[in-house]
């Protein structure tokens, strides 16, 4: 409370020399400026409080309410001018002797006094609720997929036709139809993503809807509403749905893109409000059928039909390569090309497949195979069947055929995670066993490139997740049901809304079967079932299952992998030990599970997840389950007890995943002895991921031999602190290399405790809500000599009070000479970036990107001097909420001279500056900045003049 108490002592300093009425005024009310002092206190937390709730909001990607931006505004705007006061009382000499100005004080204290109270009052209300209830509204989603510039002429002429109909008010709904494989999806796709880069766009919201064959309106409804960040109320039934999505959609200029439409659908009952009645507003549909459109009543429909022969032969020859070109394969070439008949989806296919192949006893071959007869699949043309057979058949080698096959046991549109893929693959056989987790990963990464480049699998909607166009699944589904490559047959029934499964339909002849995605209530306990053959069975996603009977597993005696994930299984029969070959148990989300048999005979299983179950102890006979690699254990929120021993027996583990289980590792010592301890681990010489939460424990430091097995691991995220959220293993081993290593310590003292065991190969250290850490990096300093933190890229340090000044020594070198990025957040104390630099010796040589979030005190980022002139390899720069910053850079007194020398990042790429009521500068010297390559968005930084924005 620095204006009242400068006030105060002023007041009693100066008494005695000139007796001041005013001040009198103000003595004799100590209880006001008592009172004031209080509610300034109460104010400024509230303040500090509705800027981390509007902070998370914000990174939530709430909209934030502007009675709450404006409140702060209101309180920051208060804040300052009681600052400003002090700073006059300090700087005016004749503060006591003038008598205006006194009287002012007098008034000012009584009138805030008054403020203070109102917006305290206002306030109370607005700190729990900052945000709208449904996030902002991203205008346009990415949809991944070839762009247009490697795509056909024709195609960039029907995607300009579209375009001009999107201006045309009197098109309200445009329904673009053709056959399968034709280019409809891709065309909507390039679509969307042209728009995503259009500055003036004429809708609030582009929604990608992929319908896909079996209709589900509630799904439809879910994808827009989860879209525009609506929660809808699935007690209110189908139509209220639709009249909450109604509601909403009303308020937006939309534009509605439904893929693959095979059913006529009604946007009444779906809740979409026809363009007619909603001017602005359009939707586009895509179909195979022509009556899909009428029925839905289009105003306008753009046939698309095949390529021409230009077009044909020049998207052929990208996919094939130069080798069409040659004097020999010509001819060939452009017959193959003729076969497919301008079908794109034919043409990538067969292209791809003889990509670069010189041989023209190839190409004749292929040739012949065309015009060879095959039986085809219902539903799909039977010219692009017969490509799309073919470019299966020459595949090569019947494990990727498999891998292919595998693939459409998923449901349509369904972008499968590659990590997941690949451990199937193993479990099946498909992936030599033997090898260790990093090799057979990369042999399944390579088959799924041979498919990718083959054009029979492509990119899904998620980083790290492959799919397959639906044209493409089709023909699979027709190739595993009825002639896959070693005869055996797969049974595919996803979607179908099944209550229950035939027993005669499992027979004797199949290999796979998948029931994906169904309301099966209950499975068949016929003696009928004969299925000893089957490999693999997918049932998950079975909401209503909640019983497997004693006798069906008996009848998969050959089971290698079983998923019952997302059922309402509560256990297992004991016929599941009958599994001999069982190699992947699959029974995540299945949160009523409590129990298991004891495992023992399991002896093959390599994949065990049991994910977000109800589990509270690990399963008997877990320890002798000696080919385990992979263990799932996340979010296992009822965990409480692993016992001494167990994990150590499972050697060949090469993934534990305990992220986000309410179980915590303890170390040694800190608990009773029949507890499994962290120590234990390290017996685990295979592991290569790990994802844990650790208890802190400040006086102790690991032996040399467990760091030296973290340090050995290629993934972790070691979570210590008492809450905390993790990535989960999976998630780990998509980022890349240098982030892969990750040390959270949450809601944690730290001060005399010692981190630099954890930390010394860590590659992203998160510190959230910890207290102590100027001691502990004050440690740091002193313990770590002659040692810097050579493997930490990322560190980012959030909600903590410290003021990085150093009271002891400093480092006298860069502890984190490689790091790349730093992120500051709600830090409260610090008042430049150069404070921790100079503690740490820190010269951000490598340092690519500086975020800066709601730091109150801080006045500048960095004082450039000695140890810091220029950060080489800065690339972006983001600030966002720091009340009191007033420049990003400025120079060390005696340094002003260097200043127009080196520009400062000369290699700055963007700069984000957002909510900044104070910044005047970006740097005194405009030359040190780079030239106009840098994106600049500057929002709400009022003082910073225009010439500099
Ligand atoms: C559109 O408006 C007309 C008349 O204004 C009305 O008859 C019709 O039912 C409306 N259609 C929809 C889908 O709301
Ligand atoms: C098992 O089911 C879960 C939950 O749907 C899914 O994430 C996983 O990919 C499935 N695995 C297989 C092999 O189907
Ligand atoms: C971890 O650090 C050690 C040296 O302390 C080093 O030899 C090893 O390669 C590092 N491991 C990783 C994964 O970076």
């Amino acid at each position: 409370m620095e204006v009242v108490a400068s006030i105060v002592s002023v007041a009693v300093v100066k008494t005695g020399e000139a007796l001041c009425s005013t001040i009198k005024n103000i003595a004799k009310s100590p209880q006001q400026l008592h009172v004031l002092e209080m509610e300034k206190k109460s104010l400024t937390a509230l303040r500090d409080e509705t800027a981390i709730e509007i902070e998370r909001a914000t990174q939530e990607g709430m909209a934030i309410k502007d009675r709450a931006t404006g409140w702060l505004k209101d309180v920051d705007e208060l804040l300052r001018k009681m600052n400003d006061q002090i700073q006059e009382a300090k700087s005016s000499r004749c503060f006591l002797s003038c008598s205006t100005k006194r009287c002012r004080i007098s008034r000012d204290v009584a009138e805030q006094l008054k403020e203070v109270k109102r917006l305290l009052e206002v306030g109370s209300s607005i700190a729990s609720s900052v945000a709208h209830s449904y996030p902002e509204v991203k205008a346009v989603e990415h949809i991944p997929g070839p762009s247009i510039q490697d795509q056909t002429a024709s195609v960039s002429e029907d995607l300009a036709k579209i375009m001009t109909l999107l201006s045309d008010d009197k098109k309200g709904i445009i329904g673009i139809w053709g056959m399968g494989g034709v280019g409809k999806t891709n065309l909507v796709r390039n679509l969307n993503n042209k728009l995503q880069k259009n500055s003036n766009l004429r809708f609030s919201c582009v929604l990608w809807v992929t319908v896909s064959k079996n209709l589900d309106i509630k799904m439809v409804q879910t994808r827009i509403a989860s879209r525009l960040g609506l929660k809808l109320e699935e007690s209110s039934g189908p139509d209220g749905m639709a009249i909450q999505l109604h509601r909403r959609l009303e308020k937006e200029r939309f534009l509605l893109i439904l893929d693959d439409v095979w059913e006529k659908i009604d946007l009444d009952k779906l809740g979409v409000p026809r363009p007619e009645n909603h001017s602005g507003s359009k939707i586009i549909l895509t179909s195979r059928s022509l009556d899909v459109c009428r029925y839905i009543q289009t105003d306008f429909n753009v046939p698309m039909s095949v390529l021409g022969d230009k077009d044909a032969w020049q998207l052929f020859s990208q996919y094939a390569t130069d080798v069409v070109n040659l004097e020999h394969i010509t001819p060939l070439a452009e017959a193959i090309c003729k076969e497919c008949e301008g079908l794109p989806l034919a043409i990538i296919t067969m292209g791809a497949a003889m990509r670069g192949k010189t041989n023209p006893e190839v190409w004749k071959h292929a040739l012949n195979q065309l015009h060879r007869s095959v039986p085809y699949a219902a539903g799909v043309e039977e010219k692009l069947y017969k490509r799309l057979k073919w470019s299966y058949d020459s595949l090569e080698g019947k494990d990727l055929k498999t891998c292919f096959l595998y693939c459409s046991l998923f449901p349509e549109d369904f972008s499968i995670n590659i990590d997941e893929l690949v451990w199937y693959w193993l479990a099946e056989g498909l992936i030599d066993e033997r090898e260790d987790y990093e090799v057979f990963y990369s042999r399944g990464i390579s088959l799924i490139e041979n498919l990718k480049d083959a054009c029979l699998l492509e990119d899904g909607s998620d980083k790290g997740t492959v799919k397959m166009h639906d044209v493409v699944r089709d023909v699979s589904i027709w190739i595993a049901s009825t002639c896959s490559e070693d005869g055996s047959k797969s049974l595919i029934r996803t979607e179908k809304g099944l209550k229950e499964i035939s027993a005669t339909e499992l027979s004797n002849s199949l290999k796979r079967v998948s029931f994906i995605d169904n309301d099966l209530e209950k499975l068949p306990d016929d003696s009928v079932i004969r299925c000893s053959e089957a490999s693999t069975f997918l049932l998950q996603n079975n909401p209503r299952l909640e019983l497997i009977p004693e006798i069906f597993l008996e009848r998969f005696k050959a089971l290698r992998v079983l998923n019952f994930s997302r059922t309402s299984i509560k256990s297992l029969p004991d016929s599941l030990l009958q599994l001999d070959d069982l190699r992947a148990l699959l029974l995540s989300n299945c949160e009523d599970l409590e129990g298991l048999p004891p495992l023992e005979r399991l002896s093959r299983l390599q994949v065990f997840d049991l994910s977000w179950t109800g589990i509270r102890e690990l399963p008997k006979g877990l320890e002798q389950l000696s080919n385990l690699r992979h263990l799932n254990l996340a979010g296992t929120s009822k965990l409480e007890v692993v016992k001494a021993g167990v994990i150590p027996k499972l050697s060949r583990l090469e993934v534990l995943d305990l992220s986000n289980s309410c179980y915590i590792w303890k170390v040694k010592g800190a608990f009773q002895e029949e507890e499994a301890c962290f120590e234990e681990l390290q017996c685990l010489e295979r592991l290569q991921v790990l994802s844990i939460r650790l208890k802190w424990n400040p006086c102790y430091t690991l032996q040399d031999t467990i760091t030296f097995w973290i340090n050995g691991l290629k993934a972790f995220e070691i979570n210590v602190g008492p809450s905390g959220y993790s990535l989960s293993g999976r998630d780990l081993c998509l980022l890349s290399d240098a982030q892969r290593c990750i040390m959270t310590m949450e809601g944690i003292d730290l001060s005399g405790g010692q981190i630099g065991w954890l930390l010394s190969n860590a590659s992203y250290l998160r510190l959230l809500s910890c207290g102590g850490l100027n001691d502990m990096l004050q440690d740091m300093v002193i313990n770590s000599v002659c040692r810097s933190f050579t493997y930490l890229k990322k560190l980012k340090i959030k909600y903590s009070y410290c003021s990085f000044q150093t009271r002891g020594p400093a480092a006298r070198y860069d502890l984190l000479p490689n790091l790349e990025q730093l992120s500051l957040s709600g830090i409260k104390g610090v008042e430049s970036i150069s404070e921790l630099a100079n503690l740490l010796g820190l010269r951000f040589q490598r340092l690519r990107t500086l975020n800066v979030f709601a730091c109150w005190q801080m006045k500048y980022l960095l004082s450039l001097g000695n140890s810091i002139r220029t950060m080489p390899n800065l690339e972006v720069i983001e600030v966002q909420h720091c009340p009191n910053l007033e420049e990003l850079f400025n120079y060390l007194p005696l340094q002003i001279n260097m200043a127009g020398l080196d520009p400062i990042t000369p290699k700055l790429q963007k700069l984000y500056l957002r909510k900044l009521p104070k910044l005047r500068n970006l740097c005194r010297d405009e030359k040190t900045w780079p030239g106009n390559k840098v994106k600049v968005e500057v929002i709400d930084c009022d003082l910073l003049s225009t010439d500099q924005q």
